[in-house]
């Protein structure tokens, strides 16, 4: 039985919280929480007290109180992202291993005292990238493992945040650098640690174009919404506003934060035209991989639709995934990043041959089916993944690396070399990929050598999802 405690109890804690106190009750116990907020600290002991009767509350203050108290083995962070370090290192300290929310850290200072306080103690950092455990992430792995197109060379990948959840950044913390690092790091994070892995490859050079060209006052007055207030709550104009969020219409935004506030004055609902916020809205990025690999990369978060694109050309062929998912916002009580089968498509285009189209693995509950499968990961405590999709501090630093040698990128004009701005990391543990020496079969095709094929018919490649 492993003993756990929890710091950052608002929205995302939730998804720990309902694991250690009901699926994986058997192998776990939450010995305590830990928050800033007061207010939210009362509302978990008193939302889990039949699950939890007796569950103890730390101020930020008392966290160090808390781990001497309740000796736990794992410390699981949940904060906003600039405070995952002060948390992760002083838990480590303390000889506790750590679980993580993503992004692990928001710059390279704090991404270097995590690297140096992990080797320092030996002790284990894992940081939850749910986004390989979607069941159709995966398979693009399996897929790219399996050398359906040889050797991945370039990749094109596409991400969109729509006028919902996309929006949603700009009301909250997120919409400030120090406590984010921008999308480039809290969203990206993501994105860049799905090119890693499924490249099995680390970033070598970063170079990054951003503006914040939607989210701002121009865009306001386009929609005559000169005279907006501060935040949403008794906004003048909300009535004419597509982006107004009534936080009491959502039950769990209402308890969570509305009320809340008396607590650390934070408002969730803050005007997301306003001159305060300073992450972009629009990036593109180019990378090179040690591999080889050229990727370049594009995050907007204005987009009409939500999900994404991603092509890899390989040195047999391109891989294509489309995924549309469903329009959420955090803790607003839907299924938070749910695959939509409409639109969604796996397509194989093999030079010289054939091109179909892949049945995409499904899985069930939010991010795509990937939080389910992760936390059973964890919790049942499994190591056979042949994917190695469990990620430690090396993996979490090269994902976020990404981000913040693009937010240096953005703000000189420079390329940004990786390897000068964090020391010290080890090259992950990879899957093994083709390294594109393997032999080719010629295939006698004049038509298709020719190139300028169309899909002929859709050959459905069945291939079983993974536990
Ligand atoms: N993997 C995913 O898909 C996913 C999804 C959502 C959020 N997240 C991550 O989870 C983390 C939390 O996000 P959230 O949506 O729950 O945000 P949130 O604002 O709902 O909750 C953050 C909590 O941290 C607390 N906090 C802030 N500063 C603190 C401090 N110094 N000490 C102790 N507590 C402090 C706040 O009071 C709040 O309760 C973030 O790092 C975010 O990136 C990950």
């Amino acid at each position: 039985m492993k003993k756990y405690v929890v710091v950052g109890v608002g929205g995302r804690s939730r998804m720990f919280l309902d694991a250690l106190l009901e699926r994986f009750v058997d192998s776990s116990k939450l010995a305590a929480i830990c928050d800033k907020n007061q207010g939210r600290i009362e509302l978990v002991i008193k939302e889990y007290a039949s699950k939890c009767p007796g569950l103890v509350g730390y101020s930020d203050e008392q966290f160090d109180k808390m781990l001497k108290e309740h000796n736990p083995d794992t410390v699981i962070v949940c904060t906003k992202d600039s405070e995952h370090d002060n948390y992760i290192c002083r838990s480590l300290e303390a000889g506790c291993d750590v679980i993580t929310e993503k992004p692990m850290t928001t710059d390279e200072v704090k991404c270097q005292r995590i690297v140096d306080t992990a080797k320092k103690t030996g002790k284990n950092v894992r940081v939850t990238f749910n986004y390989r455990y979607a069941p159709s992430r995966t398979q693009i792995k399996d897929l790219l493992m399996s050398g359906v197109i040889g050797k991945v060379l370039s990749i094109d990948f596409q991400w969109c945040l729509d006028t919902n959840h996309g929006t949603d950044y700009f009301r909250r913390w997120h919409r400030n650098k120090v406590n984010s690092g921008g999308l480039m790091v809290h969203k990206a994070t993501h994105h860049f640690d799905l090119v890693n892995w499924w490249l099995s490859s680390t970033p070598s050079t970063v170079f990054a174009e951003g503006d914040r060209v939607f989210y701002n006052s121009r865009q306001a007055k386009c929609y005559g919404l000169e005279e907006h207030a501060e935040r949403c709550h008794n906004c003048q104009v909300s009535d004419k506003c597509n982006f107004y969020l009534d936080m009491s219409a959502h039950e769990s935004i209402k308890n969570l934060y509305l009320d809340c506030e008396e607590y650390d004055g934070y408002l969730r609902d803050k005007c997301v035209f306003s001159d305060e916020i300073d992450i972009e809205d629009t990036m593109n990025v180019i990378v090179r991989y040690k591999s080889g690999t050229i990727l370049s990369y594009s995050l907007n978060a204005f987009t009409s639709w939500e999900g994404y694109r991603v092509v890899f050309n390989g040195t047999k062929g391109r891989l294509e995934q489309e995924c549309h998912e469903s329009s959420y916002i955090n803790s607003g009580g839907k299924v938070e990043g749910a695959f939509e089968a409409e639109g969604s498509t796996i397509k194989v285009y093999p030079h010289f041959k054939t091109p179909y189209e892949v049945e995409m693995w499904t899985g069930e509950g939010s991010h795509g089916g990937g939080d389910v499968i992760m936390l059973k990961e964890i919790f049942d405590n499994q190591q056979d993944d042949k994917y190695l999709r469990a990620a430690d501090y090396v993996q979490g630093a090269y994902s976020i690396l990404v981000g913040i040698a693009a937010n240096k990128s953005m703000a000189t004009g420079k390329k940004i070399r990786v390897d000068d701005i964090v020391s010290g990391l080890s090259e992950p543990k990879f899957p093994a990929m083709p390294d594109g020496t393997e032999s080719i079969e010629y295939v006698k095709d004049a038509t298709r050598s020719c190139g300028g094929v169309l899909m002929e018919a859709n050959i459905p490649l069945k291939i079983d999802a993974p536990e």
